[in-house]
């Protein structure tokens, strides 16, 4: 195969040779791009396997040769050219006739020593490409995403079963040990509730999902399923910007995350006195970028949910995002988790800060640009 083949000239680039042994035997596509054409410099094991020819064809070519033109991928290069400085983008779709299809995160960097070099990082976003990827927050959710689709298929349909056998027994049992039939239903369900809650981590969501979505209409819908139900205890202050443009997002998606965060602050915040503050507002001078790059740039929108509990203790801080970490009896704790992977797949981001009777979840949204399709 020529893919093979041609590896051995990689030895003639620039790069010392311990380097691209290094890149070779990563198992994410790294290419070099230079100058204002994108012309293609180097590309890894992973990038010739990818695009499906070898280092040598794909250093005869610019990037625009290979990808699509229209791809958001280009956009990314050319404002990390402007701006000097790294950005990522997650989801974009890679479809060209050559390569198939392919989900990817694409990270893109300047060259330090070359600022005229761009190094763009590929990562798969497909299931398969998810397992063992743990570096930020939205990672750590993508294991659990393969795992879950698992333990939905192998775990629940035997524990019906065994839920089943269980009720069977019961009924030829004394009182005493219809205790612990009782026992094997009541944890069957609990794991199946464990399962469900896990669920909503699996699959990626389309991109045509998205849309410009009303904030303030998805967190009145939020506060009020609070209010009637898990935070009828709670005094909600709500202060809003009513003059702040659509979401770039997804109405169901934005209930999830900000139900989840509404309820972890009910449950914070003290039976007496309890207070929980929703705002809204711009967060001026940061800019992220759009899970799909057809959609114009955004000023990120800020939205905060705060409540006046004693606060996340500072040992669990850096971990409150991570699958399974939980101090509630009865908690999965894959509320945050959650929360974590629908705002990432926003291209959105989330912060916390935390401090007796004072903390605050900040979330930073992609919002639809004046003139754009939330203005239509
Ligand atoms: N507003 C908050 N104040 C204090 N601690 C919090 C707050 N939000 C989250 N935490 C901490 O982070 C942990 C993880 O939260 P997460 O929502 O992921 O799971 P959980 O709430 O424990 O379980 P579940 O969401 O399934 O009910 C919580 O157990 C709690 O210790
Ligand atoms: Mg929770």
């Amino acid at each position: 195969m020529d893919v093979l083949q041609e590896q051995d000239h990689q030895l003639s680039e620039p790069i010392e040779v311990d380097g691209t042994a290094v890149l070779n035997a990563l198992p994410d596509p790294v290419l070099v791009i230079d100058g204002p054409g994108s012309d293609i410099v180097f590309v890894n094991g992973a990038a010739e396997q990818m695009f499906q020819a070898s280092a040598a064809y794909l250093r005869t070519k610019a990037l625009a040769d290979i990808i699509p033109h229209d791809s958001p991928v280009l956009l990314l290069v050319e404002r990390v050219r402007r701006s000097g400085s790294s950005m990522s983008q997650h989801a974009v779709r890679l479809d060209t006739p050559r390569i198939g299809e392919h989900l990817i995160r694409v990270d893109a960097a300047p060259m330090a020593e070359c600022e005229e070099r761009i190094v763009l990082t590929l990562q798969e976003q497909s299931i398969a490409g998810k397992i063992d990827r743990s570096l930020t927050h939205r990672d750590s959710t993508r294991s659990v995403s393969a795992m879950a689709s698992l333990l939905a298929h192998e775990i629940k349909n035997p524990l019906s079963g065994v839920r089943g056998a269980a009720q069977l027994l019961e009924q030829s049992l004394g009182p005493e040990d219809a205790q612990l039939t009782r026992l094997i239903v009541e944890e069957a369900d609990r794991i199946v509730r464990l399962i469900d809650r896990m669920e909503a981590f699996t699959g990626d969501m389309p991109l045509d999902a998205l849309g410009p979505v009303n904030i303030h209409e998805v967190l009145e819908r939020v506060l009020s399923l609070a209010r009637t139900g898990f935070a009828s205890h709670v005094r909600f202050t709500e202060r809003y910007d009513p003059s702040l443009p659509p979401v770039y997002g997804n109405s169901d998606r934005l209930i999830q995350a900000f139900l989840n965060l509404v309820k972890n602050a009910a449950e914070a915040a003290p039976k007496d006195g309890g207070e929980i503050i929703v705002t809204t507002g711009y967060q001026h001078g940061v800019r992220l970028a759009a899970p799909s790059g057809d959609t114009p740039m955004q000023l990120p929108l800020v939205v905060t949910v705060q409540d006046n509990g004693s606060g996340i203790p500072e040992d669990l801080r850096p971990h409150i995002f991570d699958p399974f970490v939980t101090t509630k009896p009865g908690g999965t704790g894959l509320g945050l988790p959650l929360v974590a992977k629908l705002i990432g797949e926003l291209g959105g981001v989330i912060d916390v800060e935390s401090r007796p009777r004072r903390t605050i979840f900040r979330v930073l949204l992609p919002m639809v640009r004046e003139g754009g399709p939330g203005h239509a």
